[in-house]
Parts: structure tokens; sequence; C-alpha cells
């Protein structure tokens, strides 16, 4: 799959690109991340959320206890948008079987939509980031919990303490499922 995905030219932004961002960490991870698209820093090294708002990232998954090598990140986009423009519907729809693989391959016990983008993609709604955070959704059988972008977060501080109120009821959700799936 991922060499699927560096060979990918199914939409325009495969022109664009330094390389693919296929994703990190543990294919047999419990937690599953999902972002938004690689920003300038991601399509240079060629892994998920190691600029500014990854540096974030890492630190809200260090908070719960975790580290990017027992989670998976990905993105909703494996490629760039130039100069990081919000991805466009056929783009995201070019790319959506990508993602839909690596959920079914790494099959998590629950998935963090990061941000506006992964969450109304992931969930097929165009509800607001305000309400679909602090509830539980699902993606077919798997719980999802919908947390601020730490982009938004670097912006607005003051709302770190609603993700991390979010952050705090998916570990919940995590303990409640039990050790009986895998
Ligand atoms: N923002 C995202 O949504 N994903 C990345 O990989 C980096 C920044």
């Amino acid at each position: 799959l991922q060499e699927e995905v560096a060979e990918c030219r199914r939409c325009s932004l495969s022109e664009t690109r330094t390389q693919t961002v296929f994703g990190t960490g543990n294919k047999q991870a419990d937690w599953m991340l999902i972002g938004e698209a690689p920003g300038q820093s991601e399509d240079r090294e060629g892994k998920p959320f190691v600029g500014k708002a990854g540096f974030l990232l890492t630190e809200m998954l260090r908070a719960m206890g975790l580290s990017r090598d027992e989670v998976f990140i990905a993105n909703i986009l494996k490629c760039r948008p130039p100069n990081n423009r919000d991805p466009k519907p056929d783009e995201i729809q070019s790319c959506a079987e990508f993602l839909q693989r690596q959920i079914a391959e790494i099959n998590p016990r629950i998935i963090i939509a990061v941000g506006r983008v992964a969450a109304q993609n992931l969930l097929h709604t165009d509800a607001s980031i305000g309400k679909l955070r602090g509830g539980v959704h699902r993606y077919r059988e798997i719980p999802v919990v919908v947390i601020y972008h730490p982009a938004y977060l670097l912006r607005s501080p003051l709302e770190k303490r609603k993700a991390w109120k979010d952050l705090q009821m998916a570990m919940k959700v995590f303990r409640d499922i039990g050790n009986n799936r895998k």
C-alpha cells in the first residue's frame, strides 16, 4: 500500500509534491491519529506532523502516556496542497481509498480525528468542529474522538483546555473498551 501511495498520480497534487506522506508509527497500533494533509515540513521529510503543530501533537500524546512509535499517525491527504491551502473535494475523493485501507489494515481500537477536515471527512458530515468535539462518534465500528488541530491550538492557546478534556475522554473510551479485542 505504501508503494502504491508513493506512485500515486490520481490527482494534480502529485505534480507539486516533493514526496508522499504515507503515515508513520506502529502498524498494529491501538491508537490511530488522522490529520488533514502534509505541510511544508512533512512534504520535505516524508513524515506526518513534524513541523510546529507536530511538535505540539507529540507533546499531547506524551501527556497521554503515548509515544509516536506506539500510535499510527496519518492524514486525509498523502500529498501537500500548494501553499497549505485546504484540500479540494476531488483530492479528498482520490485519496480516500488509501486511508480506508490503512484503517482496515491497522484496525485500531480508537481513532483521534485531528481537526475539522479530518473529522468532517472521516465522519461524512459538515457539522462544525465545535459540535463534533466533546462526543464519541464511530467510523464503521471504531470509536472516533475529535480534537482541535494543534495548529489551531498554537493560535488559540486558551482552547488547549478543551483539547485536553477531549483527550481525557478518549483515554476513558479506550479504557472502557477493555482488552478483549486484540
Ligand atoms: N497538519 C496536518 O494536518 N497533518 C500533518 O501531517 C501536518 C500538519
